[in-house]
């Protein structure tokens, strides 16, 4: 990870410390290293808040938060021989002046320094359902305490979940937050770019092009760009493999003829990046396949218009599935003498079959970024309506107003599986269309822009 200014962190620190009740607590432990198979572990990934409130990426170790606003932070201890095999660690001598933390200590002390640190405090908060026997382990910790009522301490009476004060600070991102995110949305972008390329190119030297040739050019561009990992599970998904909305990277031809489906971003010093493009393998989409694509492409655009300050977190959502109904009825995916109007199409959700997903998400450290979708000043407003499709009972509350700051993609697709009364020349085309957006007072910025996204410029840039 770069190097970022300790007074960052600690600006997070306390800004989480005036939300606690001044005799309050705080736990955050970092994520745990978790075995693979035999003697190999998974590529260690810290736990998002408590790298947000840190910056400090090693395993072992959590963070303690005042009411009265210092913090304690845990660490693994130094060890000559294990810094021999495993690296080097900070160690809780040097962690204070590195870290901006008031005291250090050997994360092998946490369970005898956590009742004393629990002692006396009315609320203990930590994340709720993230890691593992914490719930417990809290509980032993309290257990401890509460030994010792009979000499006269006084143990926590309340548990309460950190994660509602952390989510709501994490979903507007800073100016830090935002610079970090451009960057590995420009990494990003160059990836696909080279995806895309490396497609037309094998398909016309005769190759045979797998998905996992595309995986890899992106993963090339990720490492070259600096970034440390993928963000999520890359999806390269080669024609009818584009309908399977949770489909790898895996070994399938990558035909002539057909469409690709990419849906990978980097993670760049802890920050997701999330880009879809949808492609022609050999650089030229058909007709059919151009048709669906300008559907999409248009329903982003009225997506993307509607993403801007003050807008509901809903709005993009709703102006894209206009222009997919619409655009389904008009080309003969959906028969309007079976589903009637554009009115009746969106009311009775009958455009599910062709989009079941919802047009975006928050976006942040996690690819699935925390923060509520619901607007926190009206949570009390409750209406219920019953779902067309299930016949369920839905409760309904307004959806989050937008703010400048929060980040969240524009993802937009069609997905069209062989059915009956199923145009046969649009089966099996998939086609998701994904943009990072930073909201703006006026709109939005769009910082997955660098790959380009019109048809025309798509078969541009494959020419070669
Ligand atoms: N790549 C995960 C998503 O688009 O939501
Ligand atoms: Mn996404
Ligand atoms: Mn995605």
């Amino acid at each position: 990870m770069t190097k970022n200014p300790t007074s960052l962190y600690a600006a997070r620190r306390a800004r989480v410390a005036q939300q606690l009740g001044k005799n309050d607590i705080a736990i955050i432990p970092t994520a745990q290293e978790r075995p693979r198979n035999r003697d190999s572990d998974f590529l260690f990934r810290h736990d998002s808040y408590f790298y947000y409130l840190t910056g400090f990426s090693e395993p072992h170790a959590a963070l303690v938060i005042s009411g009265d606003g210092s913090s304690t932070l845990f660490c693994a201890p130094k060890d000559l021989e294990r810094e021999i095999w495993d690296g080097y660690r900070l160690g809780p001598d040097a962690a204070p002046a590195a870290l901006g933390v008031q005291a250090a200590y050997s994360f092998d002390e946490l369970d005898a320094q956590l009742p004393r640190l629990l002692e006396n405090r009315s609320a203990v908060w930590y994340p709720f359902a993230i890691h593992e026997g914490l719930e417990a382990r809290v509980g032993g910790w309290l257990n401890k305490v509460r030994s010792r009522v009979r000499y006269g301490a006084i143990c926590p009476e309340t548990q309460r979940d950190l994660c509602s004060i952390l989510d709501e600070m994490r979903l507007v991102k800073d100016a830090h937050e935002q610079d970090i995110m451009r960057r590995a949305g420009q990494i990003s972008a160059r990836a696909h770019i080279r995806a895309m390329k490396l497609s037309a190119q094998m398909l016309r030297e005769g190759k045979d092009v797998r998905e996992y040739h595309l995986d890899a050019e992106m993963l090339h561009e990720f490492r070259m760009g600096g970034s440390q990992y993928p963000a999520y599970t890359s999806i390269v998904a080669a024609g009818a493999n584009a309908c399977v909305l949770h489909y790898r990277a895996d070994m399938a031809p990558v035909r002539d003829g057909e469409l690709v489906l990419i849906d990978a971003g980097c993670e760049l010093d802890g920050y997701a990046s999330d880009i879809t493009r949808t492609f022609p393998a050999n650089g030229k989409f058909t007709g059919p396949q151009r048709t669906l694509y300008e559907i999409v492409l248009a329903s982003q655009e009225a997506a993307v218009a509607a993403t801007k300050a003050g807008a509901r977190f809903n709005d993009p959502h709703d102006a894209s599935v206009k222009v997919l109904a619409q655009g389904m009825l008009d080309v003969g995916l959906l028969d309007k003498n079976k589903v009637g109007t554009l009115e009746d199409v969106i009311e009775k959700r009958a455009y599910f079959p062709f989009y079941m997903h919802r047009t975006g998400h928050w976006l942040g450290m996690d690819v699935h970024d925390c923060g509520s979708y619901v607007e926190p000043s009206q949570a009390g407003e409750v209406s219920e309506r019953k779902d067309p499709l299930s016949g369920e009972i839905i409760k309904n509350r307004p959806s989050r107003i937008l703010q400048p700051g929060m980040v969240l993609t524009i993802e937009p697709g069609i997905y069209v599986r062989p059915g009956e009364g199923v145009p046969q020349q649009f089966h099996n085309i998939g086609i998701r269309i994904e943009d990072d957006a930073i909201v703006t007072d006026a709109g939005c910025e769009l910082v997955s822009r660098g790959v380009p996204v019109k048809a025309d410029e798509i078969e541009a840039l494959m020419r070669g």
